[in-house]
């Protein structure tokens, strides 16, 4: 199955110059908690916005590039149809789609659940997500973030179901 895995500031804001605008530690852990021992598909600009491959889950990069520009340890998937055959080769696996904007673009149609963490601040960006259509999604979760020194916004989690007609 697929999922989308983000966050977004206010005005759909989700990077600036290639990484997130903000820094939200529960957020990251969040992230960390869902994706471990699962697998992240990450545009080829968002892996390298990470320090490297993320441990202890399966990465898959999609790029035009070839593959040995990526660490062995990484899958390298050259268009989104390959990324869809990927997922029905997989129909168990929970693979979480985290982005950037061109992924979360291409496979609108393709996600089956919906992880967003929605961030009440604003933030210079130059990368949003997509619009996507809520009605065609349930909510199935809400759960406010925790305000403190560390994470100094207001925040909430949610997550979404494709409602299957
Ligand atoms: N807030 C969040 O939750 C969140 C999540 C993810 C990312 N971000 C932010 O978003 C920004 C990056 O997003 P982005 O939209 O610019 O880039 P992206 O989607 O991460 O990566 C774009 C790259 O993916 C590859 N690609 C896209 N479509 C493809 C296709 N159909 N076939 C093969 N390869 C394809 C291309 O790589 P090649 O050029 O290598 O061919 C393309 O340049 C960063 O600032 C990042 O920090 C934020």
């Amino acid at each position: 199955m697929l999922i989308f895995l983000w966050a977004e500031s206010q005005g759909h804001v989700i990077g600036f110059k290639g990484q997130l605008p903000w820094h939200l530690p529960a957020d990251m852990h969040f992230f960390k908690t869902v994706t471990t021992g699962n697998t992240i598909i990450a545009g080829s600009k968002t892996f390298a916005s990470f320090p490297h491959a993320l441990p202890n889950r399966k990465n898959v990069v999609l790029t035009h590039q070839s593959a040995a520009n990526f660490p062995a340890s990484v899958t390298v998937l050259d268009s989104f149809d390959a990324v869809r055959q990927y997922a029905a080769q997989r129909p168990t696996e929970k693979l979480f789609v985290v982005g950037g904007a061109q992924l979360f673009n291409g496979l609108q149609a393709d996600v089956d659940f919906l992880y967003r963490t929605t961030i009440d601040a604003g933030f210079d960006g130059d990368t949003w997500m997509p619009a996507l259509d809520y009605s065609k999604f349930q909510r199935i979760n809400r759960q406010p973030g925790v305000r403190n020194e560390k994470n100094p916004y207001d925040y909430v989690f949610e997550q979404f179901q494709r409602i299957v007609d």
